[in-house]
């Protein structure tokens, strides 16, 4: 993990420094250059605390048990070996605390699946342009195409999606929509039989088909978190497809899935990329 003790806190900030919907300037002034510091630091500051919380210990041990290809009791069938990862919807994590320990849990993660970090992609639209400086020197490949997390997944890949969209995760499962390629993919994300209850269910299947078809055959096996991070991580799981799973699905539902379209939704809490003319 790009954790390192040797970075320096950063002056007082002069100023909140106007935050950018899209880094676009390269050269960056003396009050971004110390947002950046400030935010790197601040992210530190949540990892080792983090660490020293139960549940930390708790997602640790599972998710080795559940997802390193090495650990003892790990079955052939679910040796993994995770080489990416992608995390989009993180938000504002230099102004918001919630963001910041996700961003703080994520290189965690990375560490305990020894996933380098380098491999891992971020993405929010939101990000100022202090931010991806802050994740790039934390060693992230910052994204800079809204992908709509339509991600084709060739290895095996993990996606952090913490309190995302709902058409996020569906979009992500559209585009890897065959039982070959959803068992590549493991979600750290919000529980799908959550946003399950918390819809009509004759919505949940018209608007998010690809969620409301895989979700009786995916593993989900919730992560615990502690009263006082409940706002951050709560709702929380690991969720995985079982090819053995996978299989018991009719043959029918894995042709032509045709591209989600969201005309029905009224709030579809995902920003799309910006259609050309
Ligand atoms: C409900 S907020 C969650 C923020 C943060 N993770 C938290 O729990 O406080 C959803 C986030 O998804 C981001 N988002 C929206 N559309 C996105 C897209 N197309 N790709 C990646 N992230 C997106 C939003 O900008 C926002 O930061």
């Amino acid at each position: 993990m790009a954790c390192n003790d040797d970075w320096q806190v950063a002056g007082r900030r002069k100023g909140a420094a106007k935050r950018r919907q899209h880094p676009s300037n390269p050269k960056l002034d003396s009050h971004q250059v110390s947002d950046c510091k400030l935010d790197k630091q601040k992210i530190i500051n949540a990892v080792n605390e983090l660490r020293g919380e139960n549940f930390w210990t708790e997602w640790r041990d599972l998710l080795s048990e559940r997802l390193l290809s090495n650990a003892s009791g790990s079955s052939e069938l679910n040796k993994t070996s995770l080489q990416y990862c992608v995390c989009y919807g993180l938000g504002n994590f230099a102004s918001c605390v919630s963001a910041r320990y996700q961003l703080a849990m994520l290189l965690l993660l990375l560490e305990t699946l020894q996933i380098p970090v380098g491999s891992c992609c971020v993405y929010d639209p939101v990000f100022s342009a202090s931010e991806c400086d802050a994740l790039k020197e934390l060693g992230f490949t910052v994204l800079t195409e809204n992908e709509e997390g339509k991600r084709p997944v060739y290895q095996p890949t993990l996606f952090y999606l913490m309190h995302c969209g709902k058409a996020l995760y569906n979009n992500l499962l559209w585009r890897n929509w065959t039982p070959q390629t959803l068992q590549k993919i493991i979600i750290i994300g919000n529980s799908f039989h959550g946003i399950q209850e918390r819809m009509l269910q004759r919505e949940f299947e018209r608007d998010y088909s690809f969620l409301s078809n895989v979700i009786s055959v995916c593993d989900e096996t919730s992560l615990p978190c502690s009263p006082r991070f409940l706002d951050v991580f709560n709702d929380t799981a690991l969720i995985q497809f079982p090819s053995e799973n996978l299989n018991k699905l009719p043959e029918t539902m894995w042709i032509e899935p045709s591209e989600p379209l969201y005309q029905h939704c009224q709030d579809l809490e995902i920003i799309q990329r910006e259609k050309r003319s």
